[in-house]
């Protein structure tokens, strides 16, 4: 029977394997690389090669309330969004809590994952691990892949001609950590996804000049959305949600570039882009306006090439530079499983980007390689989830042909909605593919029932944030303490934010009689709609 499993890597995904595991009952050994936990959030003055790496100020730009663990509140005097060192502090109290340090080998690289010869009838593995220069091997019932996405920079350089000849220098994003060394320089950010533009902004506070190139645009959106509300919390609504499915695209995507325009010009700006908002993944800046208005970040077409001393740009233009910083994105791979397709084809397909669909027994789960427009931890954890159910035979998995008609479906719906790029073809909406894992499980809150026994607690789920305590009422893993987790997020998200407390009173934040009358209506039709609809 199944026993003992192999996690690899112990950032945010390997951790809530662990905790997973032991949830159900199995038998985790962790293996981390390097001497720590955190993976990319764990901040390093030096990048390593092969490993994620991140710049000292990194802040998340999804808010606590959703990028929590599900079962685990992130403590409700921390602020909304996270500096790096804030999530190292979430995490260390996890590993506390749930006392899963002792499952973790550090220093422990998994170099080689392949089945064993019985594998058709047992399903297990044989793991290499070197530690201390020594290679250990071991036998695995079971693999959880938690290796990141995050860890080899993406540098086409061929498509920048001349710049083997450019004098400055030049790094990807990846290897940057702060600004104090570029003083007084003359800066251009390459790429506009959300390291180059908080690159841009950072180094315009000491650059002389900061350019910031982009070949096709971006809808830029702020964290602190209408009401000084964190944007996730506002927008990532099981309404939304539902709103999503009866709405026309167009009608969205005017609504959103509407809104999105309304703080300032994206055509005047210059970073209209061509796609539309919901084609492509959209960069998160509060501050990229207030630096392109006053002139320290300046908008630029795409480099045509380099010379000795700047770039020549797709308009013609030229401009002197010292240092050039691509944030053209990742690659990503598995460099420790077999090399050929017993185990993954050419386009990496999983099933829901979890299970490998052709092996001959599901002991093999992939964990947080998808892009969610959301947060990665509760995704993560509750792919680790579901995975701990298959290995264990409580929840099964497809045929072959259905699970590779799956993928297929998935990835041409994929290509008709979004612009095609092999780097967010894993990008998936957040309360869909929670939906999606959750039904396989059985831990979708069953909203229509809350809705006659609970009716407070199905407004907030309704209406509310989708967060992850919601997939911790019932089933498999239910927490007792969702419920209230649920009730009180939002005095968590607020609590934070009034630290100055007034002495008089002050009108209580409570939604008025006619809108909640209003909602509850509404609520109700929409409810009947999904029921005569599903
Ligand atoms: C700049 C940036 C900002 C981001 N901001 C957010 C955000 O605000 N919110 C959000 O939800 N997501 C964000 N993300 C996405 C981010 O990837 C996830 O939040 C999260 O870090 C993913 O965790 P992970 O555990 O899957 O991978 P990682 O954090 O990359 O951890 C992988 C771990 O595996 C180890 N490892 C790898 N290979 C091996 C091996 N062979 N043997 C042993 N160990 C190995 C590594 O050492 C590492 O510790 C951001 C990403 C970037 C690049
Ligand atoms: C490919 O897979 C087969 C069968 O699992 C294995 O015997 C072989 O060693 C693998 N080849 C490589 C190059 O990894
Ligand atoms: C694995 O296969 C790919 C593509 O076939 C090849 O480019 C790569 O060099 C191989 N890697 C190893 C370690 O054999
Ligand atoms: C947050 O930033 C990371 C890194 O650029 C990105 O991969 C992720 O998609 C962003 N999150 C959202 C919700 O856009």
């Amino acid at each position: 029977c199944m026993e003992k499993i192999a996690v690899v890597g112990a950032g945010v995904s390997g951790l809530g394997a662990i905790k997973t595991c032991l949830e159900e009952g199995l038998e985790p050994t962790c293996f981390e690389g390097s001497d720590d936990i955190g993976g990319l959030w764990r901040y390093e003055e030096k990048a390593q090669s092969g490993r994620p790496s991140i710049y000292e100020s990194a802040t998340s730009n999804t808010s606590k309330e959703t990028t929590t663990y599900s079962d685990y509140p992130f403590p409700d005097h921390f602020p909304n969004y996270l500096h790096n060192s804030r999530i190292m502090e979430y995490l260390r109290m996890y590993v506390q809590h749930f006392d899963l340090t002792k499952h973790i080998r550090f220093l422990s690289k998994v170099c080689s994952v392949r089945k064993r010869s019985d594998f058709s009838c047992t399903g297990q593995w044989d793991v290499v691990v070197e530690a201390a220069g020594k290679q250990e091997s071991y036998v695995f019932d079971g693999i959880i892949v938690c290796s990141g996405m995050y860890s080899d920079p993406f540098l086409p350089l061929q498509n920048f001609p001349g710049i083997k000849r450019f004098k400055g220098q030049y790094i990807h994003s990846w290897e940057y950590k702060s600004p104090e060394k570029f003083r007084g320089k003359k800066i251009i950010a390459v790429g506009i996804g959300n390291s180059g533009a908080d690159l841009a902004v950072e180094l315009s506070h000491v650059a002389s000049q900061v350019f910031l190139s982009t070949r096709q645009g971006a809808w830029i959106w702020n964290r602190v959305w209408d009401y000084g509300m964190p944007v996730d919390t506002v927008l990532f609504t099981r309404f939304n949600a539902v709103l999503n499915k009866f709405y026309p695209t167009f009608l969205i995507n005017r609504w959103a570039e509407n809104k999105l325009n309304a703080r300032f010009n994206h055509d005047v700006y210059g970073l209209l882009p061509q796609h539309r908002f919901l084609s492509h993944q959209a960069t998160f800046s509060d501050d990229l306006p207030n630096h392109i208005i006053s002139g320290r970040v300046l908008i630029k077409p795409n480099v045509r090439e380099f010379t000795v001393t700047s770039a020549i740009f797709e308009d013609g233009t030229e401009e002197d530079l010292d240092v050039v910083i691509f944030a053209t994105g990742y690659t990503f791979s598995f460099p420790f499983l077999e090399n050929n397709s017993t185990v993954l084809d050419s386009q990496r397909s999983m099933f829901k980007f979890v299970f490998p669909p052709r092996l001959e027994k599901p002991t093999l789960a992939f964990i947080g390689i998808l892009q969610p427009v959301g947060a990665t931890i509760p995704t993560s954890e509750l792919q680790s989830r579901w995975a701990v159910r298959v290995f264990k035979g409580l929840n099964k998995l497809p045929s072959v042909s259905v699970m590779v008609d799956d993928i297929r479906k998935k990835r041409k719906k994929f290509e008709k909605e979004f612009l095609t790029n092999p780097r967010d073809s894993r990008r998936v909406q957040y309360v869909n593919y929670m939906d999606e894992i959750a039904s396989e499980m059985g831990v979708k809150p069953n909203l229509l029932s809350l809705f006659l026994w609970d009716p407070k607690l199905a407004m907030e789920i309704f209406f509310g944030p989708c967060t992850p305590y919601q997939y911790r009422l019932r089933g498999p893993g239910k927490w007792a303490g969702a419920r209230k987790a649920i009730l009180t997020q939002r005095e968590r998200i607020i609590k934070p934010l009034r630290t100055r407390t007034l002495t008089r009173d002050h009108p209580s934040y409570s939604v008025p009689f006619w809108l909640k009358s209003t909602c509850a209506a509404l609520l109700l039709f929409v409810l009947t709609l999904v029921v005569i609809k599903g």
